[in-house]
């Protein structure tokens, strides 16, 4: 965008939304014409009345203070003789209060920002002419309908209200260079869920249940008189009694307000966004019915490329339920959780899922964009926040959550084969590990900092969140992990890493000198995973027998979870990896599906077995962590792997581990090379395996092996024992 236009903003008017407004007459004929946009806050543009794109929480969420991104639309089409432009402006997560729960100067600062939009309008007449109309103080602005808008708190909107007062717009001085072309996935609604049910609750509340846990907002219709209005609460479940139940929102107060004029009317918040299963219709006039109610799924418009069945119907629940977390997590960037005061971009989070979301959706623009904000973040020591954009840059960071630098852009490499994120993100990846090189107490290994541990883990001291696992020996375990990456990414593109070569080797060996024992499950998980046991199958046998001695019980957090699985069957134990994939007791995956969950949930036991609640304080029932499960999923049960040679499955590896307590199993994922599909089907006389590959493939069953070029293959395995 040429930057003569200025930046326009309105007199303060306390929480009501600015509307912008710009006139103009068309004489001449258009060959073609654009707008660009971008605001601080989000906004909504309407030209002639119709909205100018599908984009939905424009500009989206960047690293603000030194990256944000304009759009640019196509407008030919939607020119007259006389054009209005319109633009109204939300707080969005330029100005909201966030996080709800901290205080800090950084939240002061951002709450006290000023909104404001920049643009222009690009016109191309067919006589060869050009012409720029361009954001100044000739702009106008007026109060528009929005009453309010926040992330966390809702939106209040009157249908009553008209426009009639324009004024001037002011100049506001605020920095240009910060402008970038829109460079992630637009934010879209992506589809559209009906109500299943409106009932009363037992407490005598009006609750509509769409019987899906969704983020978005809700669309609905109601015939309603002048000063008539509609108040709405959202929650994600109902509590023991079947009431309607919204604490673990904690201070999100995830309301909508609409003041109703005469007549029919539809209306859907267009400045925010909720994480709701549930409508509490506090006033709604009328008697509300279903058809009245329509859930508005809103989240970056990424391409799904995975697919995963099985014969088993939970199974198959867990896996919509993982695919349904991915979407309501991926509204731009990837977040905690889309309902309660956080909806942060928690770095520890992404990494833990990236690979099972990789396979989900293509989020190679997705993650391209988050990546460039983590870099833009970054501190100047190479501190990673705990959040990007690091709305936090008071806190110091924690292993596992600030690995995100470097195990992220790995993973893009690998699942997409295109080095350019290496490139872009290699000084941001070497600069997380000289953060602990330069900090750490003791050479070669991590043990002073603060760290969330193993988030989590079942094996957590009464009262705390963070598992047995000792700190020290995650952030150290993670420390070589990371190195060892910043190495492979430097072979990649042909950097001199003879330095973290080395780093890599001592790290390696202080850690084994320092943990010759390991304790808890997630401890011998992270052993195996990161090749620092030197005799991986042992511990994975020790691993397996710990999980049987519990009862066939999985103890980990946001750490362990990840990689369990997969550090049981790389060692011969799918079987017990398979018992806890399969089991539905508590803890496990299964279990939430019993209790009716629809996405992922933040706890093994958000609700408990007496139908309470583990907690009102940190509690989300979309917490897209735990679903990382999926990946074993597709690359161990069914089968299909990276070759670490061939990024972005140039060549696949396909070798798919049956179980017997399932009929069947389905995967695929539509790679940068073409489709992988793999299916096995338990029959009398044996395990049939039905692969069909778009890409050369290296397929191995039952102990045996074959090269295959790109077709559809039949095998016969034997049971497994
Ligand atoms: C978030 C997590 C996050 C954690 C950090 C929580 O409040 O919801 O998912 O990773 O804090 O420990």
């Amino acid at each position: 965008m040429k930057f003569q236009a200025e930046w326009i903003q309105a007199a303060d008017m306390g929480d009501i939304c600015p509307v912008f407004k710009k006139c103009w007459k068309q004489e001449k004929k258009v060959q073609q014409a654009f707008l660009y946009l971008t605001a601080l806050g989000v906004y909504e543009a309407k030209l002639n009345g119709k909205r100018v794109s599908q984009y939905v929480l424009a500009p989206g969420w960047t690293a603000y203070q030194k990256r944000l991104q304009y759009q640019k639309y196509d407008i030919t089409e939607m020119l007259d003789k006389d054009n209005e432009l319109r633009v109204t402006l939300g707080k969005g997560w330029f100005r909201s209060p966030m996080p709800g729960w901290e205080e800090s100067k950084d939240k002061e600062r951002r709450k006290s920002q000023p909104g404001g939009i920049i643009g222009k309008i690009q016109i191309l007449y067919e006589d060869g002419s050009k012409e720029n109309i361009f954001t100044d103080v000739d702009w106008e602005y007026g109060e528009s309908p929005v009453r309010f808008s926040e992330i966390y708190d809702g939106e209040v909107y009157d249908a009553l209200f008209e426009t009639t007062e324009w004024k001037q717009v002011q100049k506001l001085e605020w920095p240009k260079e910060i402008l970038i072309p829109q460079e992630g996935e637009e934010i879209r609604e992506t589809e559209r869920v009906m109500a299943k049910r409106v009932f009363m609750t037992p407490a005598g509340e009006t609750v509509v249940d769409f019987g899906q846990e969704v983020t978005g907002y809700v669309q609905f219709t109601v015939e309603a008189g002048e000063g008539d209005q509609v108040r709405i609460l959202h929650g994600e479940v109902l509590d023991t009694d079947g009431n309607f139940y919204n604490e673990n929102y904690r201070s999100a107060k995830a309301e909508i307000c609409y003041m109703c004029k005469n007549g029919k009317q539809t209306w859907h918040p267009r400045l925010t966004f909720f994480g709701f299963r549930y409508l509490k219709l506090e006033e709604f006039p009328g008697d509300a019915k279903p058809e009245q109610f329509t859930a508005v799924v809103v989240c970056s418009d990424i391409r799904r490329t995975g697919h995963i069945l099985s014969s088993d119907p939970k199974l198959n629940q867990l896996f919509s339920n993982i695919f349904w977390g991915q979407k309501g997590n991926f509204l731009d960037v990837p977040t905690d959780c889309p309902q309660r005061d956080e909806r942060l971009g928690w770095t520890g989070d992404a990494q833990v899922f990236i690979k099972a979301a990789s396979y989900n959706y293509d989020v190679e623009k997705f993650f391209g964009k988050w990546l460039h904000d983590l870099a833009a973040d970054q501190r100047e020591n190479g501190a990673v926040g705990q959040v990007i954009p690091d709305y936090m840059p008071e806190n110091n960071p924690s292993a596992a959550w600030g690995d995100a630098a470097v195990i992220c852009p790995w993973q893009m490499y690998l699942t997409y084969g295109n080095k350019q994120i290496l490139e872009e993100q290699f000084e941001s990846m070497k600069k997380w590990v000289d953060y602990i090189t330069d900090t750490t107490e003791t050479p070669y290994l991590w043990t002073d900092g603060e760290h969330f541990g193993d988030w989590l883990g079942l094996d957590a001291p009464v009262g705390s969140y963070k598992g047995s696992s000792r700190e020290e020996f995650i952030a150290s375990a993670f420390y070589a992990y990371s190195t060892e990456l910043v190495v492979k990414a430097g072979h990649v593109i042909g950097e001199d890493v003879s330095e973290y070569e080395k780093l890599y080797e001592k790290i390696v060996k202080e850690f084994r000198k320092a943990y010759p024992v390991y304790q808890t499950q997630t401890e011998h998980v992270l052993a195996i995973q990161f090749g620092l046991s030197e005799s991986p199958r042992e511990t994975a046998d020790t691993l397996a027998a710990m999980v049987m001695e519990d009862g066939c019980q999985i103890r980990t957090g946001f750490v362990g979870t990840p990689y369990i699985l997969h550090a049981l069957s790389d060692y011969g134990h799918a079987d017990v990896a398979y018992s806890l994939l399969l089991r539905e007791e508590f803890p496990s995956w299964l279990y939430s599906v019993n209790k009716g969950a629809t996405t992922i949930w933040e706890h093994w036991d958000g609700v408990m077995e007496n139908g309470e609640f583990w907690s009102t304080d940190m509690n989300s029932f979309n917490h897209y962590a735990y679903g990382a499960v999926a990946d074993w999923v597709y690359e161990t049960a069914a089968g299909i792997r990276i070759m670490e040679e061939y990024p972005g499955f140039e060549r696949v590896k396909v070798s798919p581990h049956p179980d017997r307590r399932l009929g069947w199993l389905e995967a695929s994922i539509d790679t940068r090379h073409g489709k992988v599909s793999s299916r096995w089907t338990q029959e009398e006389d044996g395990v049939k395996h039905e692969i069909e590959t778009e890409v050369p493939a290296h397929i191995v069953i039952g102990g045996q092996e074959w090269d295959v070029e790109p077709g559809r293959y039949t095998f016969w395995g034997r049971h497994e024992e």
